[in-house]
């Protein structure tokens, strides 16, 4: 194979931006056939492409070797599901599917190592997140004893939830900020800084806006070696906060406002505090500061990549494996608040999804939808978030 052809199964917002660029060659060895989308409106977007109001027509087509899965949350699960049987390849929007049952299923639909299966967390080209991530796993920190993610930038109107009859129900997507904005910041969290042990979260469903589900979270997370970390984010507050603090026992990182300031102490805290003899006295320590020109290739890089490791065999930037962590953080959390009590992990899957259903089944809320607006998004090359 010398390009992959590439079926958008979903094109609203984010799908039409992802067909966009591939239709305008921004991919390199890849080209767009075909599209799906449940709306028959949405395909005239690509009049001279193959349209499917139905994504199993699609898949079946022979049209596609690869599909990128663009739809409301809970059918990644199913279409994804669908095409890795089909034998195509796989690149999944975030979250991988709504609840963790549903990542297993979706994961072991896949039983063809050739086969590749890819999430599209387009933060991890960030190279501000690669570099805490490299300092972290490179031991620069030390023991990992405190962490603290302020991620309170996310705001959104009324409108954006009124904008899709799926969004912001429990029917319709399964939770709120955690698994929609939030599930950026919980993915790269644990691939920065692996999983917690024990989540307690406070959720406030609804606090901001008209709807059903989480809009604003404060959860503390604690880890196995007694490291403790304050995860805080909401689509209500503005102007709102981007700030990233990680301590260790050899030092401290900061990172906000595209600055990231790295504190190193000459040697251990730990030592240092048993050894001196002075009562506050502090370790001496050297400062760096990391600014980069950019947030790195964000979605066209994932793109470019997944279409790499078909042909080539690259390394994955997400392996769809790994998009498994966001979901069990982002459904402790809200499972936490809704039980007022701490969820211990691995979360128990299927509970979890028995509440779901429940939630589903007993839920009140009359959903207003407005006329769809489509954001404005920039070329097909980097996009903040
Ligand atoms: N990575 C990112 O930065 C990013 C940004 C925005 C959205 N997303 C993700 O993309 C997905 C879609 O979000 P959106 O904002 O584009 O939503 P959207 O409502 O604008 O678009 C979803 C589209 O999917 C279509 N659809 C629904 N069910 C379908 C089905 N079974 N088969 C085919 N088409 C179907 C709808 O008609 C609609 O056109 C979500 O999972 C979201 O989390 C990712």
């Amino acid at each position: 194979m010398k390009s992959v052809r590439c079926g958008v199964i979903g094109v609203g917002n984010m799908g039409a931006y992802h067909a966009r660029g591939l239709a305008e060659g921004r991919i390199a060895r890849a080209m767009l056939t075909a599209v799906s989308d449940l709306d028959a409106t949405q395909l005239t977007q690509f009049p001279n492409l193959p349209g499917f109001t139905d994504s199993r027509a699609l898949i079946r087509s022979g049209l596609v070797d690869a599909v990128l899965v663009a739809t409301p949350h809970y059918d990644h699960t199913t279409i994804g599901a669908d095409a890795l049987q089909n034998g195509l390849h796989v690149l999944v929007e975030k979250p991988l599917s709504v609840h963790t049952a549903d990542c297993h299923r979706l994961l072991a639909a896949r039983t063809n190592p050739q086969q590749v299966f890819a999430a599209m967390f387009n933060q991890r080209t960030d190279p501000y997140f690669q570099k805490i991530r490299a300092l972290v796993r490179g031991g620069e920190l030390g023991e990992l004893r405190r962490l603290s993610w302020t991620i309170t930038d996310w705001f959104r109107t009324d409108a954006y939830y009124a904008s899709g009859g799926w969004r912001a129900t429990w029917a319709g997507e399964g939770g709120g900020v955690l698994l929609n904005q939030a599930t950026h910041n919980l993915d790269l969290w644990q691939w920065m800084f692996g999983m917690p042990a024990r989540v307690r979260a406070v959720c406030g469903l609804g606090r901001y806006h008209p709807i059903e589900v989480e809009d604003d979270v404060t959860a503390i997370w604690e880890y196995a070696n007694g490291a403790t970390g304050v995860f805080t984010t909401t689509t209500g507050e503005a102007p709102g906060t981007n700030r990233l603090e990680v301590a260790g026992d050899r030092g401290r990182l900061v990172y906000e406002n595209n600055l990231l300031r790295f504190t190193q102490t000459t040697g251990l805290v730990s030592d240092f505090r048993r050894q001196s003899p002075q009562h506050y006295a502090r370790p001496a320590q050297t400062e760096q500061v990391f600014e980069f020109p950019n947030h790195g290739g964000q979605h066209a890089a994932v793109l470019q990549n997944f279409v790499d490791a078909i042909l080539d065999g690259q390394a994955l930037i997400a392996p769809a494996a790994e998009g498994i962590g966001a979901v069990e953080l982002a459904n402790a959390m809200l499972w936490s608040s809704l039980r007022n009590a701490p969820i211990t992990l691995p979360l128990d899957a299927t509970g979890f999804a028995h509440q779901l259903r429940q939630l589903c089944a007993t839920s009140q809320f009359k959903k207003t939808t407005a006329h769809k607006q489509h954001d404005e998004v920039a070329p097909y090359l980097v996009k903040d978030q």
